[in-house]
């Protein structure tokens, strides 16, 4: 059966990346979740998307040059309370640490998807930091690490030879799957637009495919019916429903 993952928690509903949005996503039942880590100036693994805080908190500036301190400081961006469920309580939330995540998914027992946002800066270390990090606070959870970047990629696999190892992909590549092999890759996180270009080998399945960001439901549908491996979705209750209707 089709996994479904909550993109960011339940980024359709609740402020992307934070505590709320992830017990959200674990509220409405997701098997899985996927999330996105930055290193800050003082070394710390948070949570957030984005590069910069700017989009989604009241500051200004790149996470890297931010101390952990500092950036708890911060309060969500006023954006959100164009949200239909915004209620005033979302005030309290922070950006998340690593640490504190993985405490929620350990005790709530689904998959983790950890993407490493290594594109725009290479954070020299984090590959390792994020796999120790999950070895000590959630040792038993099913995590599997992604980036489009494949330096990243391949430090994962020379940190941890059994870890689980997805490729993201967002433009069409040539020859994909000797790059599975070459970086011992478990999975492909494909772009939903991209699913035309794969052509399933002996090498390639259905299985080995994560597809990002279903939310439509007539694409909610289609993949569901194609049977991939899992489903990223900012509306994790619309799929879940869908699935069970199916
Ligand atoms: O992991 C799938 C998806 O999250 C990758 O794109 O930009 O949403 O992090 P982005
Ligand atoms: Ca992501």
């Amino acid at each position: 059966m089709t996994k479904v993952f909550g993109h960011r928690g339940s980024k359709g509903y609740f402020p992307e990346n934070t505590l709320l949005s992830f017990h959200e996503a674990i509220r409405a039942g997701v098997d899985g979740i996927e999330l996105d880590v930055h290193l800050t100036k003082d070394r710390q693994l948070v949570v957030i998307h984005d590069a910069t805080v700017d989009r989604t908190f009241d500051g200004s500036g790149y996470v890297k040059d931010f101390n952990l301190v500092d950036l708890k400081r911060l309060k969500l961006n006023q954006s959100f309370k164009s949200f239909t469920h915004y209620q005033s309580t979302w005030d309290l939330e922070r950006i998340p640490t690593l640490e504190e995540a993985l405490e929620i998914f350990a005790l709530a027992k689904i998959d983790l998807n950890i993407e490493l946002k290594t594109t725009q800066f290479d954070y020299p270390g984090i590959e390792e930091m994020v796999i120790s990090c999950v070895k000590q606070y959630a040792p038993s959870l099913n995590v599997i690490y992604s980036s489009f970047h494949l330096p990243t990629l391949a430090r994962l696999r020379a940190c941890d030879p059994n870890c689980n190892i997805g490729f993201l992909v967002e433009q069409p590549i040539p020859l994909l799957q000797d790059y599975l092999k070459q970086f011992q890759l478990n999975k492909i996180h494909l772009d939903k637009s991209l699913i035309k270009h794969i052509k399933m080998t002996s090498d390639i399945s259905m299985q080995d495919i994560k597809v990002w960001t279903v939310n439509k439901t007539s694409e909610l549908i289609y993949f569901l019916n194609k049977e991939v491996d899992t489903i990223i979705t900012d509306f994790p209750d619309r799929a879940l429903q869908i699935r069970h209707e199916l």
